[in-house]
């Protein structure tokens, strides 16, 4: 039988907004979404970022625009829904990701503006962008939502404590979001990425090569993540291949969550 030549992959004729657009994860993200036929929106605190990576989509013959919006601003992130559809016609998938990571002192010492600042990025960020996301699309038809946790919000780690109850949070509000939204045809899910070499990673270990592939030799596959593994997860999650999952939240961390310290010995790996 002739197969289709249309992918379930395929995100012809949709739009989709990746927030935290301009570096890292969700650049990767965008420029795979615009790769596989989306019109992608580029959001970015950093409005700079955010119109290099919609140059960079535009350059590989995608459609994409951008705009430099603080998520953590109700009126920003509802006019950034508006912008979306006002300029690229709809939307249909949203990949909530933009996000901090602060590595302070040990719980006793940490200053409350800290822990303000993470929890009002990382969990009332994707919040409100679930506001006007799941208001835009349980009206025009139904999407796919992915949100960035991350496997801080899995396991517990040291000085970060607002980040990863941040990110447990997230984990909350996607199953809350799948539960009041999935009848009006919104799926929505979370992803934890283990170590991923991103600009945030280097910034919280050190920006060294060699520092970095030595974090991974905690990982069972042998590395950290590359940027790519997770805009290939959070596609996918987007895309209609995945249009019987909803709710999950997803490691996509080289086995680092599912294994215990004695379950990845480097040195007794099978011949
Ligand atoms: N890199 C990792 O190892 C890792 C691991 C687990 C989870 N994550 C999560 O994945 C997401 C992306 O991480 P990354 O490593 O690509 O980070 P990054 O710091 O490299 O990029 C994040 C982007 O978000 C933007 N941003 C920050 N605050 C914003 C705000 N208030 N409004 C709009 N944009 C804002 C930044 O300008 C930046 O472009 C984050 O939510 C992060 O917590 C990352």
């Amino acid at each position: 039988m002739a197969g289709s030549p249309f992918s379930a992959l395929d995100m012809q004729g949709k739009v989709a907004l990746v927030t935290g657009a301009g570096r890292g994860i969700g650049q990767a993200t965008a420029m795979l979404l615009a790769r596989r036929g989306a019109a992608v929106m580029v959001a970015d605190i950093d409005g700079t970022a955010a119109q290099a990576t919609a140059q960079a989509i535009s350059a590989n013959h995608g459609r994409a625009a951008h705009l430099a919006i603080d998520m953590t601003d109700e009126d920003q992130v509802a006019d950034m829904i508006d912008q979306t559809v006002r300029m690229l016609g709809g939307l249909h998938a949203a990949f909530n990701n933009a996000g901090i990571a602060r590595v302070g002192p040990l719980l006793a010492q940490a200053p409350l503006s800290d822990w303000q600042q993470t929890i009002d990025v990382n969990l009332k960020g994707v919040f409100l962008c679930l506001k006007y996301q799941t208001r835009h699309m349980a009206e025009s038809g139904g999407g796919a939502i992915v949100n960035a946790s991350s496997c801080a919000a899995l396991l517990g780690q040291q000085r970060t404590a607002a980040y990863c109850a941040s990110k447990a949070g997230v984990i909350g509000l996607t199953r809350a979001a799948m539960a009041e939204y999935g009848p009006r045809r919104i799926r929505v899910n979370a992803i934890a990425p283990g170590s991923i070499d991103t600009p945030m990673l280097r910034q919280s270990v050190g920006d060294d090569d060699g520092i970095i592939a030595a974090l991974g030799k905690d990982y069972p596959l042998g590395r950290i993540g590359h940027v790519d593994d997770v805009a290939e997860t959070a596609a996918w999650l987007l895309s209609d291949a995945a249009s019987f999952v909803t709710g999950i939240c997803l490691a996509v961390d080289g086995g680092y969550t599912s294994s215990g310290p004695w379950a990845h010995n480097p040195d007794d790996a099978p011949a």
